[in-house]
């Protein structure tokens, strides 16, 4: 009989409860294990570790629950500090005291829910002998190795329904209305929102855009009576030849915060073409709440997924959504970078075609 850990990391995201709820049920019903729960995420690992064992009684009701029951982190690196010259250096005493923890609890499996950063730790961690399981987590869906992460469907669903309500406010008053989704480096919520709820303009990290041509799409729609326009944001977007907006910088022991480009680029509307502007900060609305059926489903698959590959030895993977089917993928392969929307995707010809303006080099 096997005891296994499970922890969520990083910022939270809709279904994480749900992959929990999976991960016990199977481990439980199926192989006879037993889970640990380590609260807010790595950390839990450190000093007098949180954990706490999760049986069938903590997961019932779990499936439509947002958030985390487990508590997570993401103001910090984990074991990353800064040296007296202000360099970023890897700290190996603070895996080792991670790892000895883990030890001294009796684990021989870590499960890892989470996105890129944690994705990097959790590999980390194997690197160091601990056989770890990562499961993809994240509303930007910037995690390489899958196709899909669980959360994104929901932040996507959020940002649609946003954009309707705001479509039937900015036509009575022929306004601009600017939506700023998240999507650190990416801008695959701002896409597929912006797509599914007809806007007009796009702006995106990948994207660096031109305020004159945001302007002039405006002005365009103006021209043809159609005297409101909704324009979607990244929270990364940024002009060209410019910097991306953060509200609080990062550093050794926090990570950047951005926020703040939307009423940037609304102020440079307004100023080229006199037309009112108003600004929505979407924020963590997009995080929090009832995750949607397809995110019940995917989650429920990876947390299935996640104990089997532990039964099956298949340490430092990670289980993945690949052409509608559920596989696994070396670890390594989904940490080195992100996923980035590339200038050819598919769905940026649509939106193109669609009249949709990303107000960049090529539009
Ligand atoms: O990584 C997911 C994400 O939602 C980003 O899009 C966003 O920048 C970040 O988390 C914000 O996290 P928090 O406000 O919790 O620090």
């Amino acid at each position: 009989m096997k005891r296994i850990a499970i922890l969520t990391g990083g910022g939270d995201a809709p279904a994480l409860n749900a992959v929990i709820r999976a991960v016990v049920k199977t481990a439980t019903k199926i192989y006879g294990w037993t889970v640990i729960g380590i609260e807010d995420g790595f950390e839990g690992l450190l000093t007098e570790p949180h954990a706490r064992p999760l049986g069938l009684d903590d997961v019932r009701g779990l499936l439509p629950r947002g958030g985390t029951i487990l508590g997570s982190s993401n103001r910090g690196h984990f074991a990353v500090r800064a040296d007296e010259a202000g360099n970023h250096v890897k700290n190996e005493a603070i895996y080792k005291e991670a790892i000895s923890n883990f030890e001294r609890l009796g684990l021989e499996a870590l499960v890892v829910l989470g996105g890129e950063g944690s994705q990097f730790i959790a590999n980390e961690f194997y690197k160091r002998g601990v056989p770890v399981v990562g499961v993809p987590k994240t509303i930007d869906n910037d995690l390489v190795g899958t196709d899909l992460t669980f959360g994104f469907d929901t932040a996507l669903d959020i940002a649609t329904e946003a954009i309707d309500r705001l479509h039937t406010t900015a036509e009575s008053h022929d306004r601009v209305i600017l939506v700023e989704v998240m999507g650190r480096h990416v801008g695959w919520i701002a896409l597929e929102s912006g797509v599914a709820g007809g806007a007009d303009v796009i702006l995106i990290p990948e994207i660096p855009f031109y305020i004159e041509k945001v302007a002039a799409k405006v002005r365009e729609r103006d021209e043809q009576g159609r005297h409101f326009s909704i324009i979607v944001v990244a929270e990364g977007a940024r002009p060209a030849g410019g910097q991306a907006v953060y509200q609080e910088q990062g550093g050794a022991d926090k990570v950047a915060r951005l926020g703040g480009i939307a009423e940037q680029v609304a102020t440079g509307v307004s100023r080229i073409t006199g037309k009112e502007s108003r600004v929505v900060v979407l924020g963590h609305l997009q995080r929090g709440g009832t995750p949607t059926a397809f995110d019940r489903m995917l989650a429920s698959c990876y947390g299935s997924a996640a104990v089997r590959a532990v039964a099956q030895g298949k340490f430092g993977h990670m289980v993945s959504w690949s052409c509608n089917e559920i596989t696994t993928v070396p670890l390594n392969q989904c940490v080195k970078t992100i996923k980035t929307i590339p200038a050819n995707h598919y769905l940026v010809g649509v939106a193109r075609d669609l009249s949709i303006s990303f107000a960049g080099a090529g539009d």
